[in-house]
C-alpha cells in the first residue's frame, strides 16, 4: 500500500459502540529495544501493526536478528548479533532506535548508531541516556552525527534522572540487567510502558525490584532466557477512541484496556460534564451534551499524559467556555493549533499552554498532520465537524494508530482513506486562481 494516503471525514455522526483495542506501540517498541539482551529467540504477542513497529524490526535485522511473523505472534532470534553500520534511514523516523544502543553494547561490546529522530514535538535530548551507559561504564562518543559506543564489562551504576523519562528509564533499565553488580535509577519513570519492558525483562530472567516507584534496582544476571510474552493494549489509542466519543456527543467502550491507565483523561472529561463508568477491562465515556471548558496540564504518569493533550485539545476546542491545555513534557507539541484553527476553533498559544475559547461548531477544512498525535486530534475534530475535513500527512498517524479508520467507521464514523494520487485527481477542490 502506498504512503501517501489522505483520511477523508464526513462529520456529524455520533460515535456508538466498542472497540477492542490493539497493542501498545510504546511498550512494543521498548520491548524490542530490549529483545537484543536475549540471546535466542523471544516470541512476542500482540505486536500492533504500525508503522513505528515494522521501522524498528528492519532496523534490527540490519543488526543481524532474524524477524519471522506468525498468526498473532512475532519471533525475534537474536542469537548473532552484528555490528553493523547502519545508515539513517530506518533511524531518524524514529526515536527508540536509539534505544537499541544499551543491548547491543552489553551483548557487543562496541556499536555505533546514528543519532535518532522521531516527531517533532521539541528538542528531545538523549543525555539521560549517554550519561547513564557512561556511569555504567560505557565510553560514547558522537561523530557526524552517529554515536560510536564501547565498553569492556558494564557494571552496575548509581543513575539519577533530571526528569523521570519513560525512554532513559527504560533503556538503563534494561542494560542494567546484563552489567555486572547493581544499578539503582532514581527518579525513574513510572508510565505503564516501564511495567511492560519490566515484565518482558523478568520473564526472560533479570532481577528488578522497585518498578511502579520512582526507584528502581536491577541485579545485573549473566544472560537472558529465550521467553514469549505479550504486548499490553495501547492505553493512548483507548484514550484517542473514547475522546472520539466525547467529541461526536457519542457513548465509546473500549475494551482489553487497564482503567486505572485512563484515570487522568477519565476524571478530566467527568470534570467538564461527561460521564464514564468502568469495568474489570473496560472503560466506557458517554457524552449526551456539550462539554465545558477546564484546565488540563501534562505531567508524568500517572498525571495527565502529553500524548492526549493534543486530541483533548481538539475536544475541548468545541466546549463551552475557556480551556486553557498546559504542556510541561515537550517544549513544541503544538501542531495541531494552526490546523484545528483553520477548521474554526479558536485557539491561540501562551508560553507552553494553549488558550482555547470554545466555539459551537467548527467546519471541514483540509488540514496537514505534523505529528503523530496532532493527527489524531485533526481526525477528531473532523469527526465533529460539520462538512468534509481531509487529513493530509497519515503516514504521522500510522506511525502509531492501527486501523484508526477501521474502528472508527465501525464506530459508526464515515471515514475513509484514500490515495493521495487518487484524492488529487478526484476529490480535490480545485485552488483558487
Ligand atoms: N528528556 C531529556 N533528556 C533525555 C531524555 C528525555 O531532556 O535524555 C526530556 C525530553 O526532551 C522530554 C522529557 O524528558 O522533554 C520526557 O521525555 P521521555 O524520555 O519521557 O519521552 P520518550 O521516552 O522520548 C516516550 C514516548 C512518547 C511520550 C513520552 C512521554 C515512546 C516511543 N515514546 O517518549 O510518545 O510522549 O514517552 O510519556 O515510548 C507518542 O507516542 O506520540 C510519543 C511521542
Amino acid at each position: 500500500m502506498s504512503e501517501l494516503n489522505v483520511l477523508r471525514i464526513q462529520g456529524g455522526q455520533r460515535l456508538e459502540g466498542s472497540v477492542e483495542i490493539p497493542g501498545s506501540k510504546n511498550a512494543a517498541l521498548a520491548i524490542l529495544s530490549a529483545v537484543p539482551l536475549v540471546s535466542g529467540v523471544t516470541r512476542l504477542r500482540n505486536l500492533p501493526d504500525v508503522r513505528d513497529v515494522r521501522i524498528k524490526l528492519q532496523l534490527m535485522e540490519q543488526y543481524g536478528m532474524t524477524v519471522t511473523h506468525g498468526e498473532g505472534w512475532t519471533e525475534i532470534d537474536a542469537t548473532h548479533l552484528k555490528a553493523a553500520e547502519v545508515g539513517e534511514g530506518l533511524v531518524r523516523p524514529i526515536r527508540t532506535s536509539f534505544y537499541l544502543l544499551g543491548a547491543l553494547l552489553a551483548r557487543l561490546g562496541k556499536v555505533s548508531l546514528p543519532a535518532p529522530g522521531g516527531c517533532k514535538i521539541g528538542a528531545r535530548p538523549v543525555d539521560f541516556h549517554i550519561k547513564g551507559l557512561e556511569l555504567m561504564g560505557a565510553k560514547i562518543e558522537l561523530e557526524s552525527g552517529h554515536y560510536h559506543a564501547e565498553c569492556e564489562q558494564l557494571k552496575g551504576a548509581e543513575i539519577y534522572l533530571d526528569f523521570p523519562s519513560a525512554g532513559a528509564t527504560q533503556h538503563l533499565m534494561a542494560t542494567a540487567t546484563l552489567t555486572h553488580g547493581l544499578t539503582v535509577i532514581q527518579n525513574a519513570a513510572m508510565e505503564p510502558e516501564v511495567l511492560a519492558l519490566a515484565d518482558f525483562l523478568k520473564g526472560a530472567g533479570a532481577k528488578i525490584d522497585g518498578v511502579g516507584t520512582s526507584t528502581i534496582t536491577i541485579t545485573g544476571v549473566e544472560a537472558l532466557q529465550p521467553s514469549e510474552s505479550r504486548v499490553p493494549e495501547d492505553r493512548l489509542q483507548a484514550s484517542t477512541y473514547l475522546l472520539a466519543g466525547a467529541i461526536t456527543q457519542g457513548n465509546v467502550t473500549v475494551i482489553g484496556v487497564m482503567p486505572e491507565h485512563q484515570m487522568a483523561l477519565v476524571n478530566k472529561l467527568r470534570e467538564a460534564g461527561a460521564e464514564a463508568e468502568e469495568g474489570h477491562d473496560w472503560v466506557r465515556v458517554s457524552c449526551n451534551r456539550r462539554l465545558k471548558g477546564i484546565r488540563v496540564k501534562t505531567m508524568p504518569y500517572p498525571g495527565f499524559p502529553t500524548d492526549i493533550q493534543q486530541p483533548m485539545a481538539a475536544v475541548l476546542a468545541l466546549a463551552e467556555g475557556s480551556s486553557v491545555v498546559e504542556e510541561t513534557i515537550y517544549e513544541s507539541r503544538v501542531g495541531h493549533v494552526s490546523e484545528l484553527n483553520r477548521m474554526g476553533a479558536n485557539m491561540r498559544l501562551e508560553g507552553r499552554s494553549t488558550l482555547i475559547e470554545g466555539v459551537e461548531q467548527m467546519s471541514g477544512a483540509i488540514v496537514e498532520a505534523s505529528d503523530l498525535r496532532a493527527g489524531a486530534a485533526l481526525v477528531l475534530a473532523g469527526l465533529a465537524a460539520k462538512g468534509e475535513t481531509v487529513v493530509r500527512n497519515v503516514h504521522f498517524i500510522d506511525r502509531g494508530y492501527e486501523n484508526l479508520e477501521n474502528h472508527l467507521s465501525k464506530l459508526g464514523g464515515s471515514i475513509e482513506r484514500i490515495p493521495l494520487e487518487e484524492w488529487e485527481e478526484a476529490y480535490r477542490p480545485a485552488s483558487p486562481r
